[in-house]
């Protein structure tokens, strides 16, 4: 059995009631029966509207975070009953903002995914270096570091999570990874999925870092590449739906 592929949209910290509205019901309008699974994952104030307008509809939605506590003292955070009592199917973590720009370790986002999974989520754990990193020849050490953490923490459940690899260098500049850049992670990170779980086919490893319209195709025909990651395209209906279109 070959897996659905899944286009994720990653609306990072955009949108607003009225903007979200007009982008779901086009892509409601538009979508059809996908071939691919198709999620949104919003900021966490607006789960609530994606709940009823997607509710029973070809669009699952996520968060993009989620804490790695089940309750109590944490100020800020949102636990992932919490997200389930919004409908979510997904929550990213570990994206690399929230590595960078949040301090967010390892062990940090190991634990955050494994809290998802306990909770009936599917984490989208992201891994993926730094361009220093690869450029000094760095990039397998980096992602298998990262994954091997998640791996751990999750044990017999590794075959639940979906994976993305989003190379930092290729977020949000217009610079992807070529096909065969990106194809050449994924063969490494599935061959360490297949040191972990007897079903390393079940998990989907998504690329992301500016896939687009016009170059989702060609990255989405790799043998290893289950699916995208999408940021900025995911904020425009049509652009976002020739994804989802280019992937079956
Ligand atoms: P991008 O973002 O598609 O805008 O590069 C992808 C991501 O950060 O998930």
């Amino acid at each position: 059995m070959t897996m659905k592929k899944l286009i994720a949209g990653n609306w990072k910290m955009n949108g607003g009631l009225a903007a979200n509205e007009v982008l779901l019901r086009a892509l409601l309008a538009q979508i059809g029966a996908p071939a691919a699974d198709v999620a949104v994952c919003a900021p966490a104030p607006y789960l609530a509207q994606l709940q009823s307008l997607l509710q029973g509809g070809p669009v699952a939605w996520g968060s993009q975070d989620v804490s790695a506590h089940e309750q109590g003292a944490y100020t800020g955070e949102v636990s992932v009953a919490m997200l389930r009592d919004f409908g979510c199917r997904y929550a990213i973590v570990g994206h690399s903002e929230r590595r960078q720009y949040h301090g967010e370790t390892d062990a940090v986002v190991a634990a955050k995914a494994q809290r998802a999974l306990a909770g009936g989520v599917t984490p989208i754990v992201c891994v993926g270096e730094m361009l220093a990193e690869r450029e000094a020849g760095q990039t397998e050490a980096v992602v298998k570091r990262q994954l091997a953490a998640v791996i751990h923490a999750v044990a017999h459940c590794t075959s639940e999570i979906v994976v993305a690899y989003e190379p930092v260098w290729a977020i949000g500049t217009g610079k992807t990874a070529t096909p065969e850049q990106a194809q050449q992670v994924h063969a490494v990170l599935r061959a360490q999925l297949a040191a972990a779980t007897a079903h390393p086919e079940r998990v989907r490893i998504l690329y992301g870092g500016s896939m687009n319209a016009a170059n989702a195709a060609s990255l989405l025909a790799q043998p290893d590449i289950d699916g995208g990651l999408i940021g900025g395209a995911s904020l425009k209906a049509p652009d976002f739906l020739q994804i989802v279109a280019a992937a079956h």
